[in-house]
């Protein structure tokens, strides 16, 4: 069975509808994946959406693919773009009207798995907004935690596939043939920001701008915090052990 290409559909073309698969699920999951960066949120977010049938929608995916492919770009690409090129970050404004393009995604019968959004205060206010205005709401966000160093460790020894984007771990997931993706076969390269310089800015950027977002849902009974140690496996098991103590039937 194959899980539902979302992901890909945002990811790949801006306007393109997502695939979808059967079986139907049980039940749709809406969740939000908080923690550091390099925590492991993109490889739980796939784990969980083969097993869940959400669709994946990560900012930062998208972020990448519209600075490497001459891909079409929808009116908040096309400006989020021109950020990036400067070395900037992108302002909220434009990452939630980047979001609001693919607000289908919030009613998909399919539910949703939102990797990397929201990342501040007023994104998650906005992400409110936006399923309030669709009457939906989430389910659960589940914040991974992980000691420093280890996050460290994990970013180190990433590697991306040039061409699909499949993650990959030098010691902890290695590819079948050193520097090549076990699925198309192109170049593993390591992510410009998975440098040391700028893994230390960008955990201090989540330490700013991301922890109070826990807070923020802690308050608002949707936290749900989940040790990262341990290999992908094992934390994706202790997540859906969490998943599944969830009352059936949560929001529309
Ligand atoms: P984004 O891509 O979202 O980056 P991130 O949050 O920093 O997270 P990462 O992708 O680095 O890590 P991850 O937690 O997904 O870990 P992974 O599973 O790959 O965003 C990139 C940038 O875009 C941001 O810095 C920001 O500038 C910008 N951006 C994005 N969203 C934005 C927004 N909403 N607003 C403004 N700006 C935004 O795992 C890491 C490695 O560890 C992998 O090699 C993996 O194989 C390995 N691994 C994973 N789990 C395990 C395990 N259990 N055991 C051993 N190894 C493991």
């Amino acid at each position: 069975m194959t899980s539902i290409s979302n992901k890909a559909a945002w990811v790949d073309e801006p306007q393109q509808p997502c695939v979808k698969y059967m079986p139907f699920p049980k039940r749709p999951y809406r969740l939000v994946l908080l923690g550091a960066p390099g925590v492991g949120k993109g490889t739980q977010a796939d784990l969980l959406c083969q097993e869940l049938l959400t669709c994946h929608l990560s900012t930062g995916e998208v972020f990448r693919a519209i600075k490497d492919s001459d891909r079409e770009k929808t009116a908040a690409q096309n400006e989020a773009l021109a950020y990036i090129k400067r070395g900037e970050l992108v302002p909220d404004e434009i990452v939630i009207d980047m979001v609001r393009e693919r607000s289908d995604c919030f009613v998909c019968e399919y539910g949703f798995i939102l990797d990397g959004f929201p990342r501040t205060l007023p994104q998650a206010e906005a992400l409110g907004t936006m399923l309030g205005e669709v009457d939906v709401a989430l389910d659960a966000v589940i914040t991974y935690e992980l000691p420093k160093e280890v996050i460290v460790d994990r970013l180190s020894g990433r590697r991306m596939c040039s061409n699909c984007r499949t993650n990959f771990h030098v010691e902890y997931k290695p590819p079948l043939q050193d520097g090549v993706c076990d699925r198309c076969g192109s170049p593993l390269v390591q992510r410009e920001d998975d440098r040391p310089e700028s893994v230390v800015v960008r955990l201090e950027e989540y330490q700013e701008s991301t922890e109070p977002l826990i807070q923020y849902y802690r308050k608002a009974g949707l936290l749900m915090q989940i040790s990262a140690m341990g290999d992908p496996q094992s934390v994706f098991q202790k997540t859906m052990g969490m998943l599944e103590r969830l009352p059936s039937v949560v929001g529309s």
